[in-house]
């Protein structure tokens, strides 16, 4: 039996990703290890969306490389986005064997027979309609409580300084039967929740002879699979969020009532220059329209910090945006310039790394103390909670997440893991509430 070691890096799509790889190499024969130095295999599934995600990469196949001093024979694997990106410059440094972008991981067994010392493999073909809807994921999650179902692939937006449309391609839509027949079989599993992962699942659309099924139809699909079958997911974007999706979460409670809407910037120049396709006004309309219907929904975001041209003033419109929007939490960047995007092409990447750096850093402690309001306003309140587990920091507790995303910790009083239950919020610090 031979052994397969993959780390993931990058979205939750790749973590998906890696499960379907898996599922692939299981009918080679191989085994899923978490122990790199036993493994056969030795793969990364990369991401290339910011150079530091890339320059990490870098350093991990010099470490598979010095593994490989101890276990002659095992091979090495660059697989994702960054194979998708940096396909011969990865094969030049020959101490890689196989190169396989995101959307040709069926290639895997031939590809595995086919390396030889010299002969490194390599299949970066995207595709118009790859999906991997048939196969079932092998999956890697700990505690069996949570599967990510993918939904899409691809991305046709061009927002100008992102690298994703080039590394994955065209946006695809995969059939909403199967996305429903592995929600139920993830249930039947044990499963309690399931996220569905697109880059835009606002514009997930599947048509077929006289069948069309769009985002929220899906949703619907999948949340009457069964009343305590937990339906997240992500990522929405801004333009395309629909009354109709915010309607139907209101409608169903066991869709989350949480949406990560990623802003990027406050400023509505930036906005245009980004290729976002909405403005200030019009994301500030979603998030008004969102809480009218659902006041309890939780909020978070994805901001970029110094992109091509920003003032002082268009940092001063993120960070009032955040004052005003409050999000919950936030995922937020220095912008980094990626080659060949259209940014790259067109604009100058002309705010100093250290201008960029100090606007970040305003911007995290400004997010720091929304995190906080928003968790302290949830003092005093009930929540129903998923159960996951022990907590990480004292294992005396368990931990959970509200429908709203955030982290619950309680007592666990014989609580099981994978039930629901209620507690109430009495503390928090600004990423968990304390609760009994
Ligand atoms: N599809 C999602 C985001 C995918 S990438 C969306 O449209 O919102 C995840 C996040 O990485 C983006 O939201 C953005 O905030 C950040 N990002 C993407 N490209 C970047 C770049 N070149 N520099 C810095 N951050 C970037
Ligand atoms: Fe990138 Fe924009 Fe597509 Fe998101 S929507 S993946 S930011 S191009
Ligand atoms: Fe990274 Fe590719 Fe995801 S660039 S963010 S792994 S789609």
């Amino acid at each position: 039996m031979k052994k397969a070691y993959i780390e993931t890096y990058g979205c939750q799509m790749n973590v998906n990703d890696t499960e379907v790889i898996f599922a692939i190499l299981a009918k080679e024969g191989y085994v899923r290890t978490e122990v790199m130095e036993e493994a056969d295999l030795v793969m990364a599934n990369t991401c290339s969306v910011r150079d530091n995600a890339e320059q990490r990469i870098w350093g991990r196949i010099e470490v598979f490389n010095q593994a490989r001093r101890k276990h002659p024979g095992m091979l090495i694997g660059i697989v994702g986005c960054m194979a998708e990106r940096l396909k011969d410059q990865l094969l030049e440094t020959k101490k890689v064997d196989l190169v396989v972008g995101p959307d040709a991981y069926r290639s895997l067994p031939r590809l595995l027979q086919a390396i030889t010392p010299d002969n490194p493999q390599i299949d970066v073909l995207l595709s118009r309609d790859e999906t991997y809807a048939d196969i079932t994921p092998v999956r890697t999650d700990r505690n069996g409580i949570s599967a990510f179902i993918s939904i899409m692939r691809g991305c046709n937006n061009v927002c100008s300084y992102c690298v994703v449309p080039y590394t994955r391609g065209a946006e695809r839509s995969r059939d909403p039967h199967s996305i429903v027949r592995e929600a139920c079989d993830v249930y039947q599993r044990g499963y309690k929740e399931v996220t569905l992962l697109g880059q835009n699942v606002d514009s997930y659309l599947w048509k077929s002879g006289t069948e069309s099924v769009n985002f929220a139809a899906l949703l619907r699909l999948v949340a009457a699979v069964a009343p305590d079958l937990r339906v997240r997911f992500a990522t929405s974007h801004p333009k395309d969020i629909s009354d109709e999706v915010i309607e139907t979460m209101a409608e169903w409670p066991n869709i989350c009532r949480h949406i990560h809407l990623p802003v990027q910037s406050g400023s509505s120049r930036m906005l245009e220059k980004m290729r976002r396709k909405y403005d200030r006004e019009w994301y500030l309309e979603r998030v008004a329209k969102i809480r009218s219907v659902m006041p309890d929904c939780g909020l978070t975001t994805d901001v970029i910090a110094g992109f091509c041209s920003e003032t002082e003033q268009d940092h001063q419109e993120t960070l009032s945006l955040m004052e005003e929007v409050g999000f919950d939490w936030a995922f937020m960047f220095a912008y980094s310039e990626r080659p060949g995007t259209l940014a790259a092409r067109q604009y100058p990447d002309d705010v100093s790394p250290e201008e960029k750096n100090r606007r970040l850093n305003e911007i995290i402690a400004l997010q720091n103390r929304k995190s906080l309001e928003r968790y302290r306003a949830q003092i005093g309140k009930e929540l129903e909670v998923l159960v996951e587990g022990p907590s990480k920091r004292d294992p005396s507790q368990l931990c959970g997440r509200a429908g709203n995303n955030m982290m619950c910790v309680f007592p666990a009083q014989g609580r099981q893991a994978g039930t629901y239950t209620t507690v109430t919020v009495v503390d928090c610090t600004s990423a968990t509430l304390i609760c009994k």
